[in-house]
Parts: structure tokens; C-alpha cells; sequence
């Protein structure tokens, strides 16, 4: 299991004294699969839409962590294609609350450093979340930052309609080069780390292209509850990963 992390108990908790943490080219892009929001609540006696709002906060307070520390690129998963399962005063709440969201960092436009991304199949969005969060795309565009918000995604829809893309411009032969062009992501680099919270240790149909070769990191912690520390722990410990992508395990 040398490349599964799973989560331990923090360090910094016993007031061990920690290296500051420098984030170089080795890890330009972390995804998040933001698990956990409804057991968060139900722990608390409250309705799991109350548990995507604490989420909410911690999204925020994250992706200002990762701008803060010099991450180019950052991957979160909002809503899949299979959470339109969900009860709808569950999927009203999430929609109403990424509308507040877009909004948000429209209104405070220039707080945030990031271009933002939607990626997933925006035509299944209500109609003003779409256009709103276009609107966000668009005016972010030139950040210097990269936020995907995958959202109504799933990664074999998104391969499929890759594929699809590449069959309509009339191509004889699909290369891995040309249908990566096409992933909705194929602006950012392969995820250098994934995170996923609350215990579940399965991707959820989450980016399985890119994926490939990313180191991956599984918690228990529930997502409202990750702290910033935590997550400077779970980047220690990708530092200490050895990355061989096939070739020879050498010495570290
Ligand atoms: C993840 O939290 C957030 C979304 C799917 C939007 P969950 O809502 O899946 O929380 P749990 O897994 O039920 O605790
Ligand atoms: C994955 O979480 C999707 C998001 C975090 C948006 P789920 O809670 O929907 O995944 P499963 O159902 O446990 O696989
Ligand atoms: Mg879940």
C-alpha cells in the first residue's frame, strides 16, 4: 500500500515542530473529492443540506489555503452526474448554494486569483446557474490560477463526449494526445495528488483518465472538517511519495 495514504492522526496536534511547507513543481495540481457533508450533519442531529453549507465554508477556506500556498491548480468535485439521485430538496440546496457561490465571486470579482472552470455537462444545469457560472468563466479567464468546479460531471460522459468532439472533426485515428485535448481538463496538467474525504475509498467516476499516475490520498476526516493544517499534513506527506510512473524504484 506504499502509495494509498490513509489518514493518520496529525503531528501538529502533539505540538511537533514542522518544517515551513514549500510547494515546488512536483505538486502543480491537486484534485478534492469533497466527501462527507451529510454525515457531517447527521452527526449533528441536522439536515444534510446544512452539512453541504458547512461544506461550502470549507471549500472556501481550502481554496484560499492552496492559493495561499502557491498551488496553480486545483480540482473539486461539487456534483456528479449520479447526484441527481438525490432527494431534490438535497439537489435544490446544492444548486442554490453554487448559484450564491457564483455570484459571490462575481460580486467580489479580483479577491481570488483564480480562473474558474465548470467542467462537467453544463446543457443539465438549471439555466441561470449555467449562464452565471459562464458569465464567472468568462471574466476570469486571464488568472493566473486554475479552479475546475466539476460539476453535473462524470468522467465517462466526459471521455465519451471527448471522443465524440474528435469523431466531428472528422479524425481517422484517436490518439491519447488528441482525445486529452478534448477532456474538459486539458488545460490544467494530470492531477499531482488526489484527496478524498470522508472515508470512502472508491473515485465515484472522478476524473479516471487523468488519474492514471496521481498520488492518491484517503481521510476519514468528513470535508467541513478539514483543516487548513490538515491538509499542509496530507502535502507532507505526498513530499515524501516516491514517483516512478513505471520505471526503476531508485533510492530517495
Ligand atoms: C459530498 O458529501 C458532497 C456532495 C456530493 C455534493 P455527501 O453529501 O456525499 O456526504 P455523505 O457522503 O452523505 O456524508
Ligand atoms: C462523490 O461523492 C461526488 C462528490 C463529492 C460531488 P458521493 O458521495 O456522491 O459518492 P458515492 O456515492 O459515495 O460514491
Ligand atoms: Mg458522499
Amino acid at each position: 500500500m506504499a502509495f494509498l495514504g490513509f489518514g493518520k492522526k496529525t503531528p501538529d496536534k502533539t505540538g511537533e515542530e514542522k518544517q515551513p511547507l514549500v510547494i515546488d513543481g512536483r505538486l502543480r495540481h491537486i484534485a478534492f473529492i469533497m466527501d462527507g457533508n451529510g454525515r457531517w450533519a447527521k452527526r449533528r442531529g441536522m439536515i444534510r443540506s446544512l452539512g453541504h453549507a458547512e461544506g461550502m465554508k470549507a471549500f472556501e477556506r481550502l481554496m484560499d489555503h492552496c492559493s495561499d500556498l502557491g498551488i496553480e491548480h486545483v480540482t473539486v468535485y461539487a456534483f456528479s452526474t449520479e447526484n441527481w439521485k438525490r432527494p431534490k430538496q438535497e439537489v435544490d440546496a446544492l444548486m442554490n448554494l453554487l448559484s450564491s457561490y457564483v455570484e459571490r465571486e462575481i460580486r467580489e470579482f479580483g479577491k481570488h486569483r483564480s480562473a474558474y472552470h465548470f467542467i462537467g455537462d453544463k446543457a443539465g444545469l438549471p439555466a441561470s446557474l449555467r449562464e452565471r457560472a459562464e458569465v464567472l468563466e468568462r471574466m476570469s479567464a486571464d488568472q493566473p490560477e486554475t479552479l475546475n468546479i466539476a460539476l453535473n460531471y462524470g468522467s465517462h460522459a466526459e471521455i465519451v463526449h471527448a471522443a465524440n468532439e474528435l469523431l466531428r472533426e472528422g479524425v481517422s485515428e484517436i490518439t491519447e494526445k488528441a482525445l486529452e485535448g478534448k477532456l474538459y481538463t486539458a488545460h490544467s496538467p494530470a492531477p499531482d495528488l488526489l484527496i478524498r474525504t470522508g472515508g470512502e475509498y472508491r473515485l465515484s467516476n472522478y476524473l479516471l483518465w487523468q488519474l492514471a499516475y496521481t498520488e492518491l490520498y484517503f481521510t476519514d476526516i468528513l470535508w467541513p472538517d478539514l483543516s487548513n493544517d490538515e491538509l499542509d499534513d496530507i502535502i507532507r506527506e505526498f513530499y515524501g511519495r516516491h514517483r516512478t510512473y513505471g520505471g526503476v524504484t531508485g533510492e530517495k
